[in-house]
């Protein structure tokens, strides 16, 4: 077979994203429009700003990204694009664009789970899981452990019940009144933090593989309210303490469902996978289990969409594509397959 190409998009929250990826594999263009900047000042996504700021970005975003990859249109294999779940509005650009170019250059489509895409950026690794493996998927919108038995092939074991980890981290940052997004801001003030300091509750710890980190979430609040000044050392050590709760959560549970499923490789992906502790936590505990740890870099675990591109290649490879039809899903569940 000659080179796939496969343009994959991702629109699905405030990033416009686009990229070019060879055989699956290669990424030969990755481009992010961020609009952080533009929600900041609210102190999260703001849904119709984002939709707006897409319909803007769709286009310079998509011809960077064929410019960076040296490719036009009609190179292209396909193009694979995010439906859900998500922002409704902001999916529903990216899907509108990634219909358009497949009706005008009749290429074909391929309509990829957001959290799919994220299981897949272990796939840009140099060297990729076999199936099956465990896949830990922690963003701001979700918190799940997924058996990953082949493409499309997918069995959730445990998720949030309430809050999702990025989501936890981004509530204690406006808290601590430290700024938006708050997962990076955490990361760094928690390296200079004693993650002894404060011993916040690990929310359904001994119970299965569900989480739960909003009981966590109040008590932060509590416990800042019941200081009388919060200075910067304090700021630090509620930082260090709280990560050390949910990673301590992450952690576990993760190697709980390795335990119960026989399974020996691991990937992690989602905006929380870009966070130090966790990554440093997971590869430590990992090594001596003989548990193959598969760690995108940062800017892989963050929205992107090369990991779109990556998803759509087996489904390319299988001659399974979605039609026309296809649309956004804001709640759209990883078991909702539309082939
Ligand atoms: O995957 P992502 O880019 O978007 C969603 O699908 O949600 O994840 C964004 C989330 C935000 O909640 C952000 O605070 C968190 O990932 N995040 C981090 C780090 N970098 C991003 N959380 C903890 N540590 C980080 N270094
Ligand atoms: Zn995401």
């Amino acid at each position: 077979m000659s080179e796939v190409l496969i343009l994959g998009i991702d629109t699905s929250c405030d990033d416009t994203s686009a990229s070019v990826v060879k055989d699956g594999r290669a990424i030969l263009s990755n481009v992010v429009s961020s609009q952080t900047e533009l929600h900041r000042v609210f102190g999260g996504v703001v849904p119709e700003i984002a939709s707006r700021r897409h319909v803007e970005m769709m286009i310079p975003v998509v011809t960077e990204a064929l410019k960076g990859a040296s490719v036009g249109l009609d190179d292209l294999s396909a193009v694979a694009v995010c439906y859900g779940p998500g922002l409704m509005g902001s999916l529903l650009v990216g899907c509108s664009f990634a219909k358009a170019i497949s009706y005008v250059k009749d290429l074909p489509l391929i309509g990829i789970n957001h959290i799919e895409g994220h299981i897949f950026s272990a796939f840009l690794l140099p060297e990729p899981p076999e199936f099956p493996f465990l896949s830990l998927v922690v963003s701001g919108g979700h918190t799940l452990l997924v058996r990953v038995n082949g493409p499309g092939d997918y069995r959730p074991l445990g998720g949030t019940r309430d809050d999702a980890a990025g989501e936890a981290y981004d509530k204690v940052a406006k808290l601590l009144g430290l700024g938006y997004p708050g997962g990076p801001i955490i990361d760094r003030l928690a390296r200079e933090g004693d993650p002894s300091a404060v011993e916040f509750p690990r929310g359904l710890i001994h119970e299965g593989l569900d989480f739960s980190f909003s009981g966590l979430k109040t008590a932060v609040r509590n416990y800042i309210h019941s200081l009388r000044t919060l200075d910067e050392r304090a700021k630090r050590d509620i930082c260090a303490s709280f990560q050390e709760a949910v990673v301590d959560v992450l952690v576990k549970k993760t190697f709980r469902a390795l335990v119960e499923e026989g399974l020996e490789r691991l990937t992690l992906s989602g905006g929380v996978a870009a966070n130090r502790a966790l990554r440093e936590r997971i590869q430590v505990e990992a090594g001596p289990l003989g548990v193959k740890v598969y760690l995108p870099p940062p800017y892989l675990c963050t929205d992107n969409g090369a990991m779109i591109a990556a998803a759509g290649f087996p489904y390319y490879r299988m001659g399974r594509f979605s039609d026309l039809g296809l649309t956004a899903v804001a709640s759209l569940r990883l078991s909702q397959n539309p082939f």
